[in-house]
């Protein structure tokens, strides 16, 4: 069968084959700790369960609005107007199947061939493969763990060129946990206010998961850039609703209309049970959100202790999402040539991690705690025998 050209140029997710491979493992019956799941452990909350039962209950079976039910995009206009300070419409909103479908149509939506869009990286693995399908340039930022995975003005600056359309935000960072400050959201805003052709494009979906430090929005701290922001959020992280696929996009009109044109003649309207669903997420107690957020940091502290007291791994201490994104270069040698090498290293210990490179960050891993305590104790014993092993066969030790 002959492929189309396109999907040859799209990298399959790192991340899928990790968990696909320590599903193999699993399956054969060997004990693996996976830690590279990008999802919550926790069960949806009861209420918003509840709401889909009654909305099947109640015949809601059929089509809604491409763009979603008005119930819903009117919910996401109160809830992103309120997070952000901005006044938002309905029609400013358009809901679709997760946070990665949003960002495909967004990105169909407004690229044409050969604009390009900057990415600060370490970065979600499909922020690049997306804009390549839409036929744009990925241009990758890349900023150090020593600047706690921030940059300013000048580095940005550097990589706009005539083709720039976008920067592409997202805070707290898949994978690195980074939370942005005022100043790096300042330096945004400066190179955005100096070139009016360049729309900023903020992947919010960890936002209400965040230890410790305030999160801040891009829209408040920039009211006169509102034509030019455009907010991605969805219900899958914060929620434990990552089956669910409901993922949304606010901004311009002319934008969202023209990703209703595009969604209206692709999958149509995300399905209407899980809209309900979502409504009530948004709608309802934010009791278990809050539970969830409080035993992520009780386990993020517990995983940021004990890969602090392994000698030569190097973390930045991440402040949001449910990541931990430690540099493991110091190991890296002949033998053990790179992070994906590493990762294979430590599924041998009976481990599932991400190797950095996924994200444009050789050297490091991506370690998920999303997932219970008992297996974080389990988990870091063995990275801990893992890496000894290494040094024990290695001038490090
Ligand atoms: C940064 C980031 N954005 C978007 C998504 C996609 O979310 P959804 O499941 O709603 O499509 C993910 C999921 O891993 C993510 O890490």
């Amino acid at each position: 069968m002959k492929i189309a050209a396109r999907v040859g140029k799209i990298q399959p997710s790192l991340t899928l084959a990790v968990s696909a491979k320590a599903a193999k493992l699993k399956a054969e019956g060997k004990d693996i700790v996976a830690f590279g799941v990008g999802e919550p452990d926790f069960d949806t909350p009861e209420h918003v369960k509840a709401a889909a039962v009654a909305a099947l209950q109640t015949g809601v079976s059929k089509y809604t609005a491409v763009s979603g039910t008005l119930e819903l995009r009117a919910a996401v206009a109160e809830e992103l107007g309120r997070a952000h300070d901005v006044k938002l419409v309905p029609e400013q909103v358009i809901i679709s199947v997760g946070a990665k479908h949003s960002l495909y149509n967004l990105l169909m939506a407004f690229l044409d061939d050969g604009d390009e869009v900057i990415i600060p990286a370490p970065c979600w693995v499909s922020y690049p493969e997306l804009v390549q399908m839409a036929g744009g340039i990925p241009r990758l930022l890349h900023t150090r763990p020593s600047e706690k995975f921030r940059f300013d003005e000048g580095a940005l600056r550097s990589l706009v060129t005539p083709k720039t359309r976008a920067i592409l935000l997202n805070s707290p960072c898949n994978p690195t946990g980074a939370v942005y400050d005022g100043a790096t959201l300042d330096a945004v805003i400066k190179v955005a206010r100096a070139h009016p052709e360049i729309v900023i494009v903020t992947d919010d979906i960890y936002r209400r998961l965040v230890y410790g430090v305030p999160w801040l929005s891009i829209a408040k701290r920039a009211p006169d850039l509102a034509n030019r922001i455009v907010l991605v959020d969805g219900v899958s992280k914060s929620y434990a609703m990552t089956g669910w696929r409901i993922g949304f996009c606010a901004g311009p009109r002319e934008l969202i209309g023209a990703m209703d044109t595009l969604q209206g003649q692709s999958t149509s309207n995300p399905t209407a049970i899980a809209q309900a669903a979502a409504l009530a997420a948004l709608t309802g107690s934010h009791d278990p959100v809050e539970a969830m957020r409080l035993e992520f940091d009780r386990r993020r502290q517990a995983m940021v202790a004990r890969l602090g007291a392994i000698a030569d791994v190097k973390l930045v201490t991440p402040e949001g999402a449910f990541y931990c994104f430690p540099d493991l270069s110091a190991y890296l040698d002949t033998k053990m040539r790179d992070d994906i090498a590493l990762a294979e290293h430590f599924l041998q210990h009976g481990v599932a991690l991400v190797p950095g490179s996924g994200f444009f960050a050789p050297g490091f891993v991506r370690i998920s705690y999303a997932t219970s305590m008992a297996q974080i104790e389990k988990g870091l014993d063995r990275i801990a025998t893992a890496l000894s092993a290494l040094r024990l066969s290695t001038n490090l030790g």
